[in-house]
């Protein structure tokens, strides 16, 4: 665990979490940091926690120490969010310390009781209430529901700026030796971005409404520095909180000019025009993430389906349907809401079609408005005259997705 002072009076704890799924589904291959943090006042609050899987609460009383606090004098948890990734260290806390109050939204209190039967000290606030911790650290609650469970809020510190956004702004990618957005390199910063995306689409998507409403909310703020549960921390807010709104505005289609190519093949046949339309791919000039269904995991098909403008498409019908990991994926990237995309398929069948068909049904029974150009289906093996006409859609599709496209 990493302990660093942000502000006034004020640290980060962070800790790094690898080899395991978020949500006990997402793939995490450059691992997530949870982050919380300690504001001393005349009276000491802990904002956002751990959970459990970390090593803490042991690691963190050991900080405690060197930060001149002991486990006595923290009068307050300010739980922003009772996701356990946040919450599941309080039950342990709660065995050295039973003195500490809650500070929650209603929808939280709920929470604490029904995942922990925790009821005492427990107190609710409202969008705008504050608590004084003494010394100017006044914060306020800002309440931002449903970034990402109904219950979430962000504290803002008055005195220092310091904006604890909870999951808001959040990314996955563990957290190196350096915490701030503005002093990584380059190259870091481009993974961290890659992570942006992928927290994104596979935590926050489908609460893309409640996300655009959290953006103008804060921003209104005189934040100096955003502080999030998770990943690196803005000393420019506006740049995290734009880079999430455009994120949020990808959702109904018009996203960045680029292709997500998601494929399947079952005995090669598909996969033969599969390379081909990759070849073709490769004279335009455009940005091309290839992925193979079921190789990929669900959270890097999410993410790069998140910022492609164009999906092509391309599977096998198996047993009169779709080939099933195809449908399993498109039907998450629906329930994720990824909207209004431009499309093409392709693929090949046996004795019948009927992958078109479970298509068109997961399209319209999940409202995704693709638009999608003519499909192309061929029995078996595809022909030249089948080539003819994979080529001349994909290069549809590219002048689509360059015309509508925004750059990234
Ligand atoms: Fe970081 Fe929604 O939990």
């Amino acid at each position: 665990m990493d302990k660093l002072q942000i502000a006034d009076n004020t640290y980060q704890l962070s800790v790094n979490i690898e080899n395991m799924l978020f949500e006990g589904v997402w793939e995490m291959p450059e691992g997530v940091s949870l982050n919380s943090y300690i504001i001393k006042g005349d009276k000491t609050a802990i904002v956002d926690g751990f959970c459990g899987w970390d090593g803490v609460p042991e690691t963190l009383f050991s900080l405690f120490d060197e930060l001149g606090i002991t486990v006595d004098e923290v009068e307050y948890l300010i739980v922003n969010h009772m996701e356990p990734d946040h919450s599941g260290w309080i039950e342990a806390f709660r065995k050295i310390n039973q003195n500490f109050k809650i500070i929650c939204s209603d929808k939280a209190k709920a929470l604490l009781e029904t995942f922990y039967g925790h009821t005492e000290n427990v107190t609710v606030v409202k969008d705008g209430d504050s608590l004084d911790l003494g010394q100017g650290h006044v914060v306020k609650f800002v309440s931002i529901p449903n970034v990402h469970w109904p219950d979430t809020m962000a504290s803002f510190d008055e005195k220092t700026g310091v904006l604890f956004s909870c999951d808001a702004f959040g990314a996955f990618g563990k957290l190196g030796k350096e915490k701030y957005a503005e002093d990584i390199t380059a190259e870091e910063m481009e993974v961290a971005l890659k992570e942006t995306v992928r927290y994104y689409s596979n935590i926050l998507a489908s609460f893309t409404m409640a996300v655009k409403k959290a953006v103008s909310k804060c921003s209104q703020l005189p934040v100096k520095l955003v502080a999030p549960g998770h990943g690196l921390m803005w000393r420019e807010p506006k740049k995290i909180m734009d880079f999430y709104d455009a994120l949020a505005d990808y959702q109904k289609g018009v996203a960045r000019k680029e292709l997500v190519f998601l494929w399947s093949s079952m005995y090669g046949m598909t996969e033969k025009a599969v390379r081909f339309v990759e070849s073709v791919l490769a004279k335009e000039d455009i940005k091309v993430t290839m992925l193979n269904v079921p190789e990929a995991s669900w959270g890097t098909i999410l993410g790069a389906t998140w910022t492609a403008t164009g999906v092509i498409l391309a599977m096998p019908t198996y047993e009169y349907k779709m080939f099933p990991p195809m449908a399993a994926a498109l039907e998450e990237l629906g329930r994720k809401r990824v909207l209004g995309r431009k499309a093409f398929r392709f693929g090949s069948y046996g004795w019948s079609g009927g992958a078109q068909k479970e298509l068109d049904e997961i399209m319209t029974r999940l409202s995704m408005n693709w638009e999608f150009l003519e499909p192309v289906e061929f029995a078996g093996s595809p022909r030249e005259e089948d080539f003819i006409i994979l080529e001349q859609r994909v290069k549809e599709l590219v002048a689509q997705v360059k015309e509508i496209g925004v750059e990234s």
